[in-house]
Formats: structure tokens, C-alpha cells, sequence
């Protein structure tokens, strides 16, 4: 039976563990131009582990694919320079890194974007119009700018940033990609029928919502070969305003398409977590177990496991990896912590998304804190 600490193969690599770490956006790129600088490769070193596989923060395409004041971005030479510091400190610890591409769509603002209007499959006011919903932006967390909706010669131009940022992911040597389907962000207002009413060729069917995504990984398989490509979802994910009237039939339906590419791993979110809040404590891991049945590749869960649920998914055969997000924050020796049983040290949720070093490179790992202790 496999456990968190059996070796395993994906994306023609043998990794050492099972204990993923899963993309946090963090906000410490460099401004302006997004770029990321010393302090986001102090961090991801800390974080890298011999066999280990780190999934990176959500990075942008385009420039008028940001939406997150701070995210690093992989459309410019400057980036790809940066994250080229990067991923050789993860290769010099013995790790693996995957670049998250992300287009934020009508999660956005203009004064992130520079300018343009942000995008979604969809016009839905609602969505701008809630004071409860807060985007980073220069100037602190405000409400998203008014979107619009995609001209279908457009989305063809957004599949070509993503192969762009695919090849400069390769230039910036990372091992592969992922694509985030995840969140409610571009992808996903595309996927789920609570953000998608269009009656063209992107809209209706569940194979026409799709067909976006279906599209961009093709795009990223052309760049990186299958092997080097993993999907992340959101079964059910109701974060941004998300929903759809049949979840089971569209997810199920995405984890099939997908079957057919051979690709590196699938990684599902659990409902259970809205973005990084756990809003259904104590609610088994459900997508994982569902999708298993129909995706014949890897799968990570992630969402709200602790190393004792981790361990157990895996045992079950549900998923054959874990990522974690928000321990992944606060123990940057997490894979060591939870093979040696010790104990965790918490997070604290207020420098999730601030801009310096403080809560995100002065996590001791747990030698270095006994030490001091
Ligand atoms: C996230 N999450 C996230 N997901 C994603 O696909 N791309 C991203 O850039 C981010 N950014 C991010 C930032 C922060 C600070 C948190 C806490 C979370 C979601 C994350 O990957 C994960 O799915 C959730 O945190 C749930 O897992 P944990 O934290 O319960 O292990």
C-alpha cells in the first residue's frame, strides 16, 4: 500500500515523497514589471526538498491577464531571468518546480491590468457590484473593475499567451506546467454555467464550456509534451462566485477530455475549501474519490489536509499525491516535519499577501527552531 513517503513517477521523473507543494500567490514579486527577485527565490529554496515536487504561485501570461497586485508574471525577459534564478535553487536542493499559468479574467482590476478592461466568458454585474468581493490592486483591496465579454477571435488570441508563456516557462527552466482551471478565475468563469451564458461555440453544452480549456492544454502539450503538462480544477468550487447546475456532469466530463492528452497529473481542489478558507470542516475528501474513477493519470488532491488525512487519501488509493497550501507557508521543511511526526507550526493568514519578507522567508525550519528555542 502505497504512503505519503513511497516513491513515485510522474512527469518522467521519480519523486521522493508525496507531499506536494501546492501554489500560494504571495504578492512578493518585484514592482514594477512583477518580476521575481531574491526574495521569492530565498523562499521557494526554503521550500525545495530532494524528490520534491513545488507547484509555483499562479503566474500571469499577459500583462492584461493580472488581476493580483504582486503576482509575478511570464511574458517578459526580465521574468523568465528571475525565475530562472528560481528553479536552478529548487534543482540544487534536489526539487522539482511547475509553473502555474493563470489568466485572472473578470477577477480584476484596471489598475492592474494597466488598463484594459478584464475579461470573462460572460458579462455578470453581479459580480463587480458585491462591496464583499476585494481584488488587489496598488492601491489596497477594492472592488473588481466592470468586465466584459470575449470575442471568439480573442480567445484564440488568449490560447497563443498561453503557449507564449509555456515556451518561456521552458526558457526559464522550469519542468513543466500546470494550467489553473481552478478558483473561479478564467478558465473556470468558462467551465461552469454560473459564469458562462454564451450561445456561441464557448457556451451552452458542457462540451462547449470546455472547450476553452481543452484548447489551452493543447497549446501547452504542443510546447511541453504531455508529460510536462498538469490540469488543476475546482469540482464544485463556489470561490468567485462560482457555480454550475451540474458539477458532477462537468467535471466528470473535463477529467474524461482530458484522459486522452496522457497527461503529468490532474489536481483537484476539494470543495470543501473556498480559495483558502475550509468552509465544510471535517468533510471527507469527495472529488478525488469521484474523478478517480474516470481520470487514468495521476491525481494530487489538495484542500484542506492535514498529514494524518494526507496519508490516509493516499493509503485509500483516492489520489497519489497531496499538495498543501497554507502548512506549506508556515513549515517550509514540510515533508521532513511530517515524516518525522513532528509538530506543525501554524500560519498566520494576515501576511499571506503582504509584500516583504516578514511571513514569508522567517518561517524557521524545525531544526533551526529548536536551536534557537
Ligand atoms: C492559495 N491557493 C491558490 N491556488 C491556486 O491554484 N493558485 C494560487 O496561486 C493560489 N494562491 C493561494 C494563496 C494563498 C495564500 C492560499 C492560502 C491559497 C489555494 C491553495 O493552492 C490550496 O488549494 C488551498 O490553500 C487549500 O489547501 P490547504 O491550504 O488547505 O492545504
Amino acid at each position: 500500500m502505497p504512503n505519503l513517503f513511497s516513491p513515485i513517477e510522474v512527469a518522467g521523473v521519480r519523486l521522493s515523497h508525496r507531499v506536494v507543494m501546492a501554489p500560494l500567490t504571495r504578492s512578493r514579486s518585484q514592482q514594477p514589471g512583477d518580476v521575481p527577485g531574491p526574495l521569492m527565490r530565498e523562499y521557494y529554496a526554503q521550500r525545495a526538498s530532494p524528490g520534491g515536487l513545488i507547484i509555483s504561485e499562479a503566474t500571469t501570461i499577459s500583462p492584461s491577464a493580472r488581476g493580483w497586485f504582486g503576482a509575478p508574471g511570464l511574458y517578459s525577459d526580465a521574468q523568465v531571468e528571475g525565475w530562472k534564478a528560481i528553479t536552478a535553487a529548487v534543482h540544487a536542493k534536489g526539487g522539482y518546480i511547475f509553473s502555474q499559468l493563470w489568466h485572472t479574467g473578470r477577477s480584476s482590476h484596471i489598475d492592474v491590468t494597466g488598463g484594459p478592461v478584464p475579461v470573462s466568458a460572460s458579462v455578470n454585474p453581479s459580480y463587480w457590484n458585491d462591496p464583499a468581493r476585494l481584488t488587489s490592486t496598488p492601491s489596497g483591496w477594492v472592488q473588481p473593475s466592470p468586465h466584459r465579454a470575449l470575442e471568439i477571435p480573442e480567445i484564440a488570441a488568449i490560447v497563443d499567451d498561453y503557449r507564449r508563456a509555456a515556451e518561456r516557462a521552458k526558457a526559464a527552466g522550469f519542468d513543466g506546467v500546470e494550467l489553473h482551471g481552478a478558483n473561479g478565475y478564467l478558465m473556470d468563469q468558462f467551465l461552469q454555467d454560473g459564469s458562462n451564458h454564451r450561445t456561441d461555440a464557448y457556451g451552452g453544452s458542457i462540451e462547449n464550456r470546455a472547450r476553452f480549456m481543452i484548447e489551452v492544454v493543447d497549446a501547452l502539450v504542443s510546447v511541453w509534451g504531455p508529460d510536462r503538462v498538469g490540469v488543476r480544477i475546482g469540482p464544485d468550487g463556489r470561490w468567485n462566485d462560482m457555480s454550475d447546475s451540474e458539477p458532477n456532469a462537468l467535471f466528470s466530463y473535463v477529467a474524461e477530455q482530458l484522459n486522452r492528452f496522457d497527461l503529468a497529473y490532474l489536481h483537484i481542489v476539494e470543495p470543501r475549501v473556498e480559495g483558502n478558507v475550509v468552509v465544510t470542516e471535517g468533510q471527507a475528501p469527495i472529488a478525488a474519490e469521484q474523478l478517480r474513477k474516470i481520470f487514468k493519470g495521476r491525481i494530487i488532491s489538495a484542500g484542506g489536509f492535514e498529514p494524518e488525512t494526507a496519508e490516509a487519501v493516499v493509503a485509500k488509493g483516492d489520489a497519489d499525491l497531496v499538495a498543501f497550501g497554507r502548512h506549506f507557508i508556515s513549515n517550509p521543511d514540510l515533508p521532513a516535519r511530517i515524516k518525522g511526526g513532528r509538530p506543525l507550526t501554524a500560519y498566520d493568514r494576515n501576511t499571506f499577501y503582504t509584500f516583504d519578507a516578514k511571513g514569508y522567508v522567517d518561517y524557521p525550519a524545525y531544526e533551526d527552531a529548536e536551536a534557537v528555542a
